[in-house]
């Protein structure tokens, strides 16, 4: 197996992760385990953002963006092409969302958080878990196709 198929593969299982890891973190709120809550999300936060940054590396040491993809023998079809640019779209707007959120909730945090803040806190959280849900489900559909295993 080629070092980028690892890279690839330690990736894909990350972002899988994320969203079971979120889960639990989110429950940590709602039994008022704030403490922990912020712990959890700000570890798999920094994991994650560690993992794309690990890709991004391997996309560009490949030859920039499509290189990995265009290997598929699906890269010419409709639904792949989908699948990849939303799959994109979603992850981005998601980890950049993400990014504030953490910002700004640890500033926030024992001050308008609990309070103030909490209403829109739990509207982005919410709306960050399912663009991970989302952004896994895809990227496990592009990496099957990318690898030719279907
Ligand atoms: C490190 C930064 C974070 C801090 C300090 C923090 C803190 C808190 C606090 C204090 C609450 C309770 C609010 C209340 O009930 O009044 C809360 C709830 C919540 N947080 Fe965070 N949070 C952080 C990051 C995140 C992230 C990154 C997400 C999602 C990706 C998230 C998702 C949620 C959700 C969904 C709830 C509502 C849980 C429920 O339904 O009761 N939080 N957070």
């Amino acid at each position: 197996m080629s070092a980028t198929i690892i890279i690839m593969t330690l990736v894909l299982l990350l972002t899988l992760c994320a969203p079971f890891g979120v889960k639990y973190a989110v429950h940590l709120a709602r039994i008022k385990d704030y403490p922990h809550h912020r712990k959890a999300q700000n570890i798999i936060f920094v994991v994650c953002i560690l993992g794309v940054l690990l890709l991004e590396g391997l996309i560009q040491s490949s030859g920039g963006s499509g290189s990995l993809a265009s290997q598929s023998k699906y890269y010419q079809t409709a639904f792949f092409k989908v699948t990849l640019i939303s799959h994109i779209f979603v992850a981005v707007i998601s980890y950049i969302l993400w990014t504030l959120l953490i910002v700004i909730s640890n500033v926030k945090f024992r001050k308008t958080l609990p309070g103030k803040f909490s209403a829109l806190h739990k509207k982005m959280g919410y709306m960050i878990f399912g663009g991970l849900i989302y952004t896994a489900i895809t990227a496990l559909m592009v990496y099957i196709m990318s690898l030719n295993l279907i």
